[in-house]
């Protein structure tokens, strides 16, 4: 005789109940309540296809789905009482349907098993997460377009190493940053197409023996087609390993972009103010604004690449098929959707707020011999230089400059030409910062027209 603490679902060869360690252990549905939508989505599809296919009764099916709306409906509404001695998800509603349906209930797990119940609500969630992180990326994309749009022109810095290198345009700044995110979003959009395939109907792990129609509930939950062996069905993790991949590399980007943030909202750079909404003051210090919303989403590479070695970590020693280490699974990537969607908003708040220093940006541009470039190009294309000899007059130019506290512009023609005679007036041309931009007109280059063709270009692809 079976134990009245042993668990209704599979206690049948049960002497006792579990210790209330193995209970703590054993129970994730403090952490998988959240795929309840899911997993009603999921048993609705299979009842459907049961009765559909004749192995249950329509009537049964139609009280079934009747229930899990009941269900769902007190989950949303919290009025669900959710129970550690029932595990998970998958045996907190079904036991719940129990006690509202009755008999017809226990037919609801024909031909399935929570293995392929847990590997399809899980999919399903990570594709919802795709699809929002997909949107975040083009709400980030259109902020950035914003600024690049407005500030085509702006000249600024172009720094290598930190060091100032040539002037740049603020567009093509923001354009750098359309380029990552918008490949970020391929990445997303890669991984959902690969991750929608059903893997409902593997059941346990080698499929079943009842004449059950996977297509259809593929079709039903909007997967393109069933998964092909129910082994990999039920065992895999990869779709939500390329999703944490996916959300490492754009945390990253997030990471760098959040670091310039910082860096040219301080005193000593001036670049942008933030706005107050995304910015905070410091309890003794009046004069502070702090980038809070920037040091944030710079952090948060850290717990979401986290999440992605953990996940590998779990997977990679488990044989076929199922085993419980991948209900270690869910947690990580909970955390790191939540976070990376959080970075997404707040990261697009601060663009669409953040306000360029114009004036300070083009009097950094000028600074550091920003042009010599330049200079050392026209040599090249005016008086014919290889541009190894170019770069060298140009280096003596620098020195001098520096030796005299200036910047290129500022030396007179016949200290130029104490350098090398031949440089004429028409070397000042190029030396200022607009025109150095306007001149990179190359394919990707800095030039405004070209920014302004990239603006266009993306406006459009994003609709
Ligand atoms: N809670 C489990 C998980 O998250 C569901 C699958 C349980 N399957 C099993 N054979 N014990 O992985």
């Amino acid at each position: 005789m079976t134990d009245k603490t042993a668990n209704q679902m599979w206690g049948g060869r049960f002497a006792s109940g579990p210790d209330a360690i193995m209970e703590a252990i054993n129970a994730s549905i403090s952490f998988d309540q959240r795929l309840a939508a899911q997993d009603i989505a999921g048993s609705r599809a299979h009842a459907a296809m049961l009765s559909a296919q004749g192995i249950i009764t329509d009537k049964d099916a139609e009280t079934i789905r009747e229930g899990l709306l009941t269900v769902l409906s007190e989950i949303e509404g919290g009025s669900f009482q959710f129970s550690t001695a029932l595990e998970d998800i998958h045996m907190n509603v079904e036991a719940r349907l129990k006690e509202v349906i009755g008999e017809p209930a226990g037919r609801l797990h024909t031909g399935r098993s929570r293995n392929d119940q847990v590997a399809t609500d899980f999919r399903l969630w990570v594709r919802d997460q795709a699809d929002a992180a997909i949107a975040g990326l083009e709400a980030l994309m259109r902020a950035l377009l914003g600024q690049a749009e407005a500030g085509a022109d702006w000249v600024m810095p172009g720094f290598t190493h930190l060091q100032t290198a040539q002037p740049v345009t603020w567009g093509h700044h923001m354009m750098a940053y359309v380029e990552m995110f918008a490949r970020d979003k391929s990445r997303f959009e890669d991984a959902r197409r690969r991750m929608n395939e059903s893997p409902l109907g593997a059941a346990a792990l080698a499929g079943t023996s009842f004449p059950i129609d996977r297509h259809a509930t593929a079709e039903a939950l909007g997967f393109d087609r069933p998964m092909a062996n129910s082994l990999d069905a039920v065992s895999d993790r990869d779709f939500a390993l390329e999703f944490l991949g996916a959300a490492s590399i754009c945390a990253m980007h997030l990471s760098r972009m959040a670091e310039e943030l910082v860096i040219w909202s301080s005193a000593q750079f001036r670049f942008v103010v933030l706005s107050d909404r995304f910015s905070t003051g410091s309890s003794i210090m009046p004069q502070k604004k702090n980038p809070d919303a920037a040091e944030l989403i710079r952090a948060k590479i850290g717990r979401i690449f986290g999440a992605n070695v953990a996940l590998m970590m779990v997977m990679k020693g488990l044989p076929l098929a199922y085993s419980k280490d991948m209900q270690e699974d869910k947690e990580q990537v909970f955390d790191a959707a939540d976070n990376l969607m959080l970075a997404l908003a707040a990261m697009t708040g601060m663009v669409g707020d953040m306000k360029a220093n114009v004036p300070g940006l083009e009097g950094a541009a000028g600074a550091g011999f920003s042009t010599a470039t330049d200079l050392a190009d026209w040599l090249v294309r005016v008086l014919g230089m290889p541009f190894r000899d170019a770069h060298h007059v140009t280096g003596a130019l620098v020195a001098l400059a520096e030796g005299k506290g200036c910047d290129l512009p500022e030396l007179s023609l016949s200290d130029m030409q104490g350098v090398e005679p031949r440089i004429t007036e028409e070397v000042f041309g190029v030396l200022g910062v607009h025109n150095s931009v306007a001149s990179r007109m190359s394919y990707g280059g800095t030039a405004p027209e070209r920014v302004r063709q990239q603006v266009a270009a993306w406006t459009e692809k994003l609709g």
